[in-house]
């Protein structure tokens, strides 16, 4: 793939220097619809880029698209366009706030929804030939269980999943992390609470299901905070804007932002593990390469 607007030397050297920068990739994820998985990732994303970090987000709900809706941005091709071979990835990213750069997925597409193993892996490979400078992918994949979820999630570095205080949000969490962890080697789970009422509800949401985990899984589980429930966030999504944007001082924003400077210090990796992976290609040049790796 190259850029008809930049010179193939000028794209082989960004590559090159691409090479020795790992990218740390984070896959929201949780299971239940509407837990917030779009609001955090949208928020994380643009407090990292905000904070100066060169950040992308993937809308990786391949059946109904909606970071671009959240943000208000006018988007000519998503990754729909991608699959079918009408345009290149680069071709689809969007800048939005802070310099964000944005991967839209196709809304309600039902054929994204059931992309072919070999689409998936496609996809993931395709991200490696970008020569666009990136210290943290954020991939926001879609409710359930299905296979572009999985291979998502299995292809990120670090997975956080987003979980209510309801039994239906933890049910599906647990579901998502038994799969994820027997059958796909993901052994690691940053958990997230959302739309906490009192203090002290995310802990002890991480608490019960740490506690299940633990005796039926094989698997570490870490707490990465709590979000409040605020109605400031629904008013930012209104006015099509990011919480952390439209009301830096509300509650939610200020977990959003404790969540992004925690999600900064998380490490990036240090070598391939052996399965599909996304930038897999700047890992293994990051082994070898001159030591650039973030904190
Ligand atoms: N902390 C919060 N406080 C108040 N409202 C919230 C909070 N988090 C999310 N919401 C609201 O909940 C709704 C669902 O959120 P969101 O779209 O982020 O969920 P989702 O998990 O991405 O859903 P889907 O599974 O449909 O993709 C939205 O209206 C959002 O504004
Ligand atoms: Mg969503």
């Amino acid at each position: 793939m190259h850029d008809a607007k930049l010179p193939r030397e000028r794209i082989d050297e960004l590559h090159r220097l691409n090479e020795s920068r790992p990218v740390k990739v984070v896959a929201v994820t949780g299971g239940k619809g509407g837990v917030g998985k779009t609001t955090i990732s949208t928020n994380l994303a643009i407090s990292m880029a905000a904070a100066g970090r060169d950040v992308m987000l993937v809308d990786a709900d391949l059946g109904l698209a909606n970071v671009d809706v959240v943000l208000g941005l006018h988007t000519r091709f998503h990754l729909g366009h991608v699959i079918n071979g009408d345009c290149r990835l680069e071709d689809a990213i969007v800048t939005g706030p802070h310099g964000l750069q944005i991967v839209p997925a196709a809304s309600g597409v039902k054929r994204m929804a059931n992309l072919s193993v070999a689409e998936q892996a496609g996809l993931i490979r395709a991200f490696s030939d970008l020569y666009h400078r990136v210290d943290v992918l954020v991939i926001d994949t879609a409710a359930g269980l299905h296979d572009s979820v999985i291979t998502f999630t299995q292809a990120a570095q670090h997975v956080l999943v987003v979980v209510c205080d309801e039994p239906a949000s933890i049910t599906d969490a647990y579901a998502l992390i038994k799969v994820l962890s027997r059958e796909h080697g993901v052994q690691r789970f940053q958990i997230l609470a959302n739309q906490t009422r009192r203090s002290g509800e995310g802990p002890s949401l991480f608490q019960k299901i740490s506690r299940v985990c633990d005796r039926f899984l094989n698997v570490t589980l870490e707490f990465a905070g709590s979000v409040p429930y605020d109605d400031y966030l629904r008013r930012a999504v209104q006015r099509q804007s990011a919480v952390v944007d439209a009301y830096p001082a509300s509650i939610s924003s200020m977990a959003l932002k404790n969540l992004a400077a925690r999600a900064d210090k998380w490490s990036v990796p240090q070598g391939a593990r052996g399965h599909l992976e996304f930038f897999v290609e700047r890992m293994v040049g990051a082994r070898i390469g001159p030591s650039t790796v973030l904190q």
